[in-house]
């Protein structure tokens, strides 16, 4: 199976079949969503919430980004990747922007980069798009700005907003973007936004009228020990509560000492294992 292309993402649109996106930091989650026929895996930098422990996606660094990166590229090997540009990579000299670009594709193994703004980022999304990596929106709720929006808002609420992320769309859409993420929109917006642009939306709490659907893994799976419904997402799985069941188990076994059992311990006959861990 060959990976997705960008080519094949905006056929995908005019053909009217969604696209499926989820992010993935990690080998086993990436794997794993590969073989459930995942079209796109974004390492988002919603993994400083989820796998680092942290309040929002700004203390998360170019570093963070690679590593995690690396690890989804060496799994999923016929899936497009997408990794997201760290707060304030992208505000500074268009030659530092490029700088962390190339660590991104070259050292993590990205085939794209996402990017959070509107018409401001415009002619930095066209130096990237020109230097030939294929780069993915993302307008409505930007997570990087909440200190700035004041907090998790829904975007699209009244006309002159309506008319400001329209004009973003179509800003970033002249500036070569091949998609375009929009997260925490009204349907009607997203609907309107999706209907004026030629290259797929792909929403996050943007409603049904969009080309394609992303989430969190960790929400689709409710990964985490205190996980919070949200509106916007649907929970396919509970594996959290899976998670504390096991290794209770587990404890409660080497505590009990019912664990190890006769069939998981060595004897000077047995040799080489076929692998150790995984
Ligand atoms: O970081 C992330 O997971 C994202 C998605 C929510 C679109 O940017
Ligand atoms: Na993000």
């Amino acid at each position: 199976k060959h990976a997705l292309n960008i080519v094949k993402m905006k056929k995908m649109k005019r053909e009217g079949e969604p696209l499926t996106m989820i992010t993935a930091y990690d080998y086993p989650s990436a794997k794993l969503a590969e073989e459930a026929g995942i079209d796109v895996l974004l390492v988002g930098d919603s993994l400083g919430n989820v796998m680092l422990g942290y309040d929002t996606t700004i203390p998360v660094t170019t570093e963070d980004i690679v590593y995690h990166t690396r690890a989804v590229a060496r799994a999923a090997q016929h899936t497009f990747i997408v990794a997201d540009l760290p707060f304030m990579t992208y505000h500074g000299s268009i030659d530092e922007t490029l700088r962390t670009v190339r660590r991104i594709m070259q050292e993590g193994h990205a085939h794209a980069v996402k990017m959070e703004g509107g018409a401001e980022i415009a002619p930095t999304v066209e130096a990237i798009v020109r230097a030939g990596v294929p780069v993915l929106g993302h307008i409505g709720l930007t997570p990087q700005s909440v200190n700035q929006i004041g907090g998790y808002r829904i975007q699209g609420k009244d006309e002159a907003d309506a008319r400001r992320l329209l004009e973003d769309a179509k800003e970033l859409e002249r500036a070569g973007v091949f998609g375009i993420v929009l997260e925490l929109v009204t349907e009607e917006v997203a609907g309107a936004i999706t209907a004026e642009i030629s290259v797929p939306t792909i929403g996050i709490g943007a409603g049904r009228k969009v080309d394609g659907q992303v989430l969190v893994f960790h929400d689709v799976l409710k990964y985490a020990s205190d996980y919070r419904e949200k509106r916007f997402v649907k929970t396919y799985a509970d594996i959290g509560s899976q998670i504390r069941t096991g290794i209770s188990d587990y404890v409660s076994e080497v505590k009990s000492k019912a664990f190890p059992e006769e069939k998981h311990v060595f004897a000077a006959e047995d040799g080489v294992l076929d692998n150790l861990y995984g």
